[in-house]
């Protein structure tokens, strides 16, 4: 009687929590096959008296009966949840589709200009954007008071030391002052102007600074040397092999000359007039003298573009606030 109890008991264990069909079967020959230990006991009873025989032949038979209709109900529940499962699960669905990302306009516009001016041997340099009164507005010739200042209304922290950059100039100065020329670089980057939003206009932007400088003499970059890169720049950038460039006198105080830069192209938005793109010029003499080096030995020009409008005027976007909405369905186009 011990033997039955202890087979039972081991049978039964081994139906707890049982989620393969594979297993239950094994588990079923384990406890009820010809090897089992229930059939065993049964083969030995042939050795024992005739009533031994009877006796403990019925109960072994009655436990063998208990337990394969206990393997058959667990194997009916088993198979009952795997077809559920398979009602359930269409391995012929397609999949849900992922997503995959892309760039933000900007960030593409921005490698964009980057790779153009790179090839024409500019190197790319970045600077804060916090900035400080000296760089962003004293060196570049905007002296305390100056109404040019106005141009650039900004955000000012720790009482008007330090300052939100409204344009990527300050990095002329740093760059300057750390080497010496020959240098050529752009900067690209964020700025800030404390001014109301509208279409055309964000309190945060970007920039697109050039700067490039020689020794005075028969290579050192000229106003002529500014429209080609100008030119060359803006075709590439617009793709646009017919886009002509035109300067028209304007006023920044840390160049001289100064110009506005306009551009005509024959395609979208650029077709056919005349658009403002760019502020540039000749860097102004004090400009050197600020950055240390000597009065009239250096001559050079820069410029400063901002990115959101050359987008806009690549992709016929008609509203700056679109860049930084938030929304997808804007976003996703590109
Ligand atoms: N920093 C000027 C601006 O933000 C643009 C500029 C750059 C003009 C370089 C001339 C030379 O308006």
């Amino acid at each position: 009687m011990d033997e039955l109890d202890r087979i039972k008991e081991l049978a039964l264990k081994d139906l707890e929590n049982l989620r393969d069909l594979s297993v239950l079967e094994a588990k079923r020959i384990q406890h009820l096959g010809r090897s089992s230990a229930l059939s065993q006991f049964l083969r030995s009873l042939k050795d024992r008296t005739e009533d031994e025989r009877r006796a403990f032949g019925q109960i072994a038979n009655r436990l063998r009966a208990e337990l394969e209709e206990r393997y058959t109900a667990s194997r009916d529940a088993l198979m009952d949840s795997a077809e559920e499962m398979a009602s359930r699960l269409d391995v012929t669905a397609p999949g849900r589709q992922v997503r995959r990302g892309h760039l933000h306009p900007l960030t593409r516009a921005s490698e964009d200009i980057n790779a153009i001016f790179a090839a024409m041997g500019f190197r790319i340099v970045e600077g804060p954007e916090v900035e400080t009164d000296f760089t962003n507005f004293v060196a570049l010739n905007f002296p305390p008071d100056h109404p040019a200042r106005s141009m650039q209304d900004t955000f000012w922290l720790k009482g008007m030391e330090q300052l939100m950059r409204t344009h990527t100039s300050p990095m002329q100065i740093r760059f300057m002052q750390a080497h010496q020329p020959p240098l050529r670089i752009v900067v690209p980057g964020r700025v800030y102007r404390n001014e109301a939003t509208d279409a055309t206009h964000e309190f945060q932007f970007h920039q697109v600074e050039g700067l490039m400088v020689a020794r005075k003499g028969e290579h050192a970059p000229s106003l002529a040397n500014l429209k080609g890169v100008m030119e060359y720049f803006f075709r590439r950038y617009f793709d646009d092999p017919e886009l002509h460039v035109r300067f028209n006198a304007s006023y920044f105080p840390f160049v001289e000359p100064g110009v506005e830069v306009y551009i005509k192209g024959t395609k979208g938005k650029l077709a056919g007039r005349w658009l403002e793109v760019a502020g540039a010029g000749m860097v102004h003499q004090n400009v050197f003298e600020n950055v240390g080096y000597a009065r009239g030995e250096m001559q050079g020009f820069a410029f400063g573009a901002c990115a959101e409008r050359l987008v806009m005027l690549k992709h016929s976007i008609d509203d700056i606030r679109l860049f930084h909405g938030g929304d997808l369905r804007f976003i996703s186009q590109f």
